[in-house]
Parts: structure tokens; C-alpha cells; sequence
């Protein structure tokens, strides 16, 4: 390998994914969710969580701004290189998180369909069993929408020119064009975003 020069190896794992989807019987896949600023992502990401949690049994957990740009990811800013680089390595730590039998729910802007495509190729081409399930979430709202509700005055901030490259105002967003999942989310509530997830993966069986 590329690293064979580092007298780095690969240590095969004892059990097989297939084994252990068996034993904590139920299988693992990433819920990558993509919108806007203020699109409504995180929020629907809390109640799909807690809902796969008290109402599926499904160990599932999320990655968000919270726990990965006030941590992992703290050294990257909102540059189209670092936005890459931040995508990249939210993918990675979700095809761990999928591969270990847990669901992984992430909410980030992830404005570039490259990132997006590469995020997913990473999963349905990963090894050991036949590739991991990558389910994308179009959490869609106009942006007129999502400047509306501008709960953090981050919006405003971009017109002002105070904030640069901001997503939807200066800087690009490239929405899905074959998402598994699309929700007009300025048409609906939570709950019926969550249930339109939901409905989604029944129909796949990746519930147990
Ligand atoms: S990305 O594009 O996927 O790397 O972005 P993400 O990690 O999801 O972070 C988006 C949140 O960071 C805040 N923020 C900005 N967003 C977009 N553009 C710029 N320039 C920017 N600067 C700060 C913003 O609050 C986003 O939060 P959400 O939760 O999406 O509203």
C-alpha cells in the first residue's frame, strides 16, 4: 500500500461485518442530510435520531457542527478547500460509525455534489460485505426561506458582507439531483419529515 514505506499494515478484524450486523441484529448505513443554513437539517436530525433510538431499538448517533467543528474538525474555516476537507473526513468517521452496526445521521450544508458523491461512493464501494447503505436527504427550502428565518443572524451578516462565502449568498450550493429521500421541508413538519426517512428505510429493510 502507500503506507507500506510507514510500516504501516492492516490488522484483519476478528469478525466480519456480516457477523456482527448479526449479532446486534441490526445493520449499519449513513443518513448523510444536506441543505442550507437554517434548512431545518439539524432539527430534523434530532427527532430521526431519537425516534430510530426509543422507537426502533436502533443504536443510531449523530454528527453535527457541535460535536465535529467544535472538535475533529476544528481547525477547518468555510473555504471550498476546507469545506471539502471537512466533508471528507465527516464521511469517514460515518462509514466507521455504519461499519461498527450503528445508523450514522449527518447534518452538515455539505454544498458540493463531488464531497457528496465521494462521501457515498466511500460507503457502497467499502469492502468487507458488499458496501455500506448511504441514504441522502435533499432537506430542502427556498433559500428566500431559510434567509427568513435566519435564526442565528447569519444570513444578514453575509448581505452585510461580514461574513464571506456564506452558503446560498456567496458562495455556491449544488443541490441533489437524485437524492433517496427529497423533503420539501417548508411543506412540512418534523414529524413528517422524520416519517418520510423512516418510510424510506422500511422500504429498503434496513430496519430491524
Ligand atoms: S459545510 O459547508 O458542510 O462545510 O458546513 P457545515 O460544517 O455544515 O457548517 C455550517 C454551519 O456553520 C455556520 N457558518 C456558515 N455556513 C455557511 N457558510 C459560511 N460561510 C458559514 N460560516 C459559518 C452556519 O451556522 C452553519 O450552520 P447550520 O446549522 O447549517 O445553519
Amino acid at each position: 500500500t502507500s503506507h507500506s514505506g510507514q510500516n504501516i499494515t492492516y490488522h484483519a478484524s476478528a469478525i466480519t461485518r456480516t457477523e456482527r450486523s448479526r449479532l446486534r441484529n441490526q445493520s449499519g448505513l449513513t443518513i448523510w442530510l444536506t441543505g442550507l443554513s437554517a434548512s431545518g437539517k439539524s432539527t430534523i436530525a434530532v427527532e430521526l435520531e431519537h425516534h430510530l433510538l426509543s422507537k426502533r431499538g436502533v443504536a443510531a448517533y449523530r454528527l453535527d457542527g457541535d460535536n465535529i467543528r467544535f472538535g475533529l474538525n476544528k481547525d477547518l474555516g468555510f473555504s471550498e478547500k476546507d469545506r471539502n476537507e471537512n466533508i471528507r473526513r465527516i464521511a469517514e468517521v460515518a462509514k466507521l460509525f455504519a461499519d461498527s452496526a450503528s445508523v450514522a445521521i449527518t447534518s452538515f450544508i455539505s454544498p458540493y455534489r463531488a464531497d457528496r458523491d465521494t462521501a457515498r461512493k466511500l460507503h457502497q464501494e467499502d469492502g468487507g460485505g458488499g458496501g455500506l447503505p448511504f441514504v441522502e436527504v435533499f432537506v430542502d427550502v427556498p433559500v428566500e426561506v431559510a434567509e427568513r428565518r435566519d435564526p442565528k443572524g447569519l444570513y444578514k451578516k453575509a448581505r452585510e458582507g461580514v461574513i464571506k462565502e456564506f452558503t446560498g449568498i456567496s458562495a455556491p450550493y449544488e443541490a441533489p439531483l437524485a437524492p433517496e429521500v427529497h423533503i420539501r421541508n417548508h411543506e412540512v413538519s418534523v414529524q413528517q419529515a422524520v416519517a418520510q426517512i423512516i418510510a424510506y428505510l422500511d422500504e429498503k429493510n434496513y430496519l430491524p
